[in-house]
């Protein structure tokens, strides 16, 4: 079905198509999303995996920004995801950078964006899931929250700012997360140094009722500001790490001015973090950067990541991905005896 749409939404503009896609899946009925469903292999519970005491039912999470306002969130986990990250969020609603502002890189398997965290506001959110969580309609897989910064509130004042969203959403998300990585807010990277980063995760750890709480590095960071802002993380009562945000080193991939690329190209950097960080804390590491099939998810785990999250294959590949995943995991588990993924993991060190 992808096979057939694609080529027609790759010829309208990226973000228009996305749109299209949303409002298509919003206006699916039960039925049809039952017929989803029915595509996916049977749930296999040795793909099940532990990310900072959450069961995810599969290891393969959604990347945050896809849907940043919640918009579907029953939907993503009929798809096959373990768990879900809505977000960026942030404390006031913002429209995001001028269009166009989303690009693709289709040789590469890449897309460049620099959205500047287009969102309806954490309130807005808050108050969808409150709804949802009412309905009695959760999701059976982990439901995440990834908040930044909003664009008019100064660097000095950040910390007020998460600490808001984080309020208005703790109770309703399974987890958080501390989003300092993307490339689109002026400044917004310059809240991984130490000093900032450790005052802004004490004030969402202080928010978050118990929830755990993460923080999404960027790949552009060298190891001693890795290292230190993992330490102050770790230090602060952070539960885990997310590792990576969009690069802004573009590779001469293609010239749209500023914005973060993300797909393959992005997976050796995000790949490198990932074991760069697992190296450093115990804490887990969700890998994401460049994620498109079994092999992907595999070499993550290898590299220490717990999970992995997945956002930019999905546009290539379409909404069978994670089912193909899942069943190509399967797959290497039945040929390996191994009772379980990090067993499988472990045997091919
Ligand atoms: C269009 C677009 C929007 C994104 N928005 C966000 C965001 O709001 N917050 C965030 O933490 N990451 C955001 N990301 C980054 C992804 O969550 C992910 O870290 C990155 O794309 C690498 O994974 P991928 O190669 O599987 O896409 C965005 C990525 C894309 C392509």
């Amino acid at each position: 079905m992808y096979a057939l749409a694609r080529p027609l939404l790759f010829r309208l503009d990226a973000e228009k198509a996305h749109e299209l896609v949303f409002a298509s899946v919003a206006g699916l009925g039960p039925v049809a999303r039952l017929g989803m469903r029915l595509t996916l292999p049977m749930p296999d519970p040795r793909l099940a995996v532990t990310v900072a005491g959450l069961r995810w039912p599969t290891p393969v999470g959604l990347a945050a920004g896809l849907d940043k306002d919640g918009r579907l969130v029953r939907f993503w986990p009929e798809l096959g995801f373990g768990a879900v990250e809505l977000g960026t969020v942030t404390a006031l609603a913002q429209p995001g950078n001028p269009r166009p502002r989303l690009f693709r890189v289709p040789d590469a398997g890449a897309l460049i964006n620099r959205m500047g965290f287009n969102n309806a506001g954490s309130q807005a959110l808050a108050t969808r899931l409150r709804a949802l969580r009412d309905a009695g309609a959760w999701p059976e897989v982990p439901i995440g929250v990834n908040l930044g910064k909003s664009k008019v509130t100064e660097l000095d004042d950040a910390v007020q700012d998460y600490a808001t969203s984080a309020q208005r959403l703790a109770e309703l998300a399974d987890y958080l997360v501390v989003n300092v990585s993307s490339p689109n807010t002026p400044g917004l990277r310059t809240l991984q140094d130490a000093d900032r980063l450790a005052a802004i995760v004490r004030a969402v750890v202080g928010a978050a009722s118990g929830r755990p709480v993460f923080v999404k590095l960027a790949p552009d960071l060298g190891e001693p500001a890795l290292d230190d802002a993992v330490a102050v993380s770790a230090a602060e009562g952070a539960a885990g790490f997310i590792a990576t945000n969009t690069t802004i080193d573009h590779q001469g991939l293609a010239e749209v001015g500023a914005g973060g690329l993300s797909g393959r190209p992005l997976f050796s950097r995000a790949l490198e973090v990932v074991r760069h960080v697992a190296a450093r804390t115990d804490l887990p590491v969700i890998g994401v950067g460049g994620v498109h099939g079994a092999d992907q998810v595999l070499e993550m785990l290898a590299a220490g990541a717990a999970a992995v999250q997945i956002y930019t294959a999905l546009i290539y590949e379409g909404p069978t991905l994670v089912g193909r995943i899942l069943g190509e995991l399967s797959r290497a588990l039945d040929e390996s005896g191994a009772p379980d993924l990090p067993t499988l993991v472990a045997s091919s060190r």
